[in-house]
């Protein structure tokens, strides 16, 4: 069992499987990113091997991410194969949703359990400044697939955004009245890469609330305001589905994180606000015993930052977030 030197029990796994994607959303990178080339990357038996090292560690819960999960090469094989190793409990992906229409079924019969799919905003013009080449209607098909193959329950996640998408909580928030879906607001983080926009136009999960409440009336607070994962979550009256907000940086979780991160080129990062890594790759490379890399990962967890530094103006900049997975 993973345990860091606060008591906190490390036992959920993000993965990222690409630094690559087919958006350039503007919170996450800028528009002429240069990608990592793909020898750097796990490869699969590399993916493979480490995900049997963490489930015997206890690591019970993975969440495949990116960059965008989907455009790696062999993902549904990648899914089977992890879907089938003994102690992966939960499985699931936070994804763009432009190609789930195809891959939705697939995933899912390979053994994913559940999709997050990243959607700011209804409007396709606004939806296309902020991907800078996306299509909403490819994106909107991928979230009907994903229900329709079982990948539930569907949460969608909005990234809001000063002078992009603020105005268009509402019409996302009021998706959850039709539909069982949970749309989770996040508070923009700052990275490399758009630090200057984060910083300067992130909107707060309280200023989401009022304005939904603005145009909703009071909310309930569900699950006597238990965080759903990072989630705080709220049901709009008589509405199917909830509404959650993710208040990363004006009110962080960090004391219930239960987390840990594998970025694509093998490193192990404690705190996705927090620079620290620990190379797993390279060793891994080098041939490195299994007890070797299992010691390195439960040292690198016992030194897992207590939480991040935003309130005293510590920035993560050696990443951009598509090489972490959110
Ligand atoms: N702050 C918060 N969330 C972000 N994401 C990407 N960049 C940021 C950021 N700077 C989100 C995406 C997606 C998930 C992978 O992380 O919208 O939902
Ligand atoms: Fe790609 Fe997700 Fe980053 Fe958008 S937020 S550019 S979809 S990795």
């Amino acid at each position: 069992m993973a345990l860091d030197r606060f008591g906190r029990h490390i036992h959920y796994l993000r993965i990222s499987l690409t630094d690559h994607c087919n958006l350039r959303c503007v919170y996450c990178m800028p528009e002429d990113m240069t990608f990592r080339p793909n020898a750097e990357l796990m490869q699969d038996e590399e993916v493979l091997l480490l995900v049997r090292m963490f489930a015997g560690l206890g690591f019970d819960k993975y969440r495949l991410t990116g960059g965008e999960p989907t455009v790696r090469a062999n993902v549904v094989e990648l899914v089977r194969a992890m879907a089938a190793t003994p102690g992966v409990r939960s499985l699931s992906m936070t994804t763009n949703g432009v190609l789930l229409k195809r891959l939705a079924r697939p995933l899912a019969e390979a053994g994913l359990q559940r999709v997050n799919v990243s959607i700011d905003t209804l409007d396709a013009e606004k939806f296309r400044r902020l991907t800078r080449w996306g299509s909403l209607e490819d994106v909107w098909q991928g979230i009907l697939a994903a229900e329709e193959a079982g990948l539930e329950p569907v949460k969608l996640n909005a990234v809001v955004v000063r002078g992009y998408n603020e105005r268009d909580v509402v019409d996302l928030a009021r998706l959850t009245v039709e539909h069982p879906w949970q749309l989770r607001f996040i508070e923009m983080m700052p990275f490399a890469g758009a630090t200057e926009l984060q910083q300067s136009q992130m909107v707060t999960a309280e200023e989401v609330l009022a304005r939904l409440e603005a145009a909703f009336g009071p909310l309930e607070l569900t699950r006597n305001g238990d965080l759903d994962g990072e989630a705080r979550v709220y049901h709009i009256p008589g509405a199917q589905g909830e509404v959650g907000v993710i208040a990363s940086v004006t009110q962080p979780f960090c004391a219930a994180c239960t987390r840990a991160r594998l970025t694509a080129d093998g490193r192990l990062r404690l705190c996705l606000l927090r620079e620290g890594e620990v190379d797993l790759l390279t060793p891994l490379r080098a041939g490195a015993t299994l007890e070797e890399l299992r010691q390195l990962v439960l040292d690198g967890v016992w030194h897992k930052p207590w939480g991040h530094g935003l309130a005293e103006g510590v920035i993560p900049l050696n990443r951009v977030m598509s090489e972490i997975g959110g």
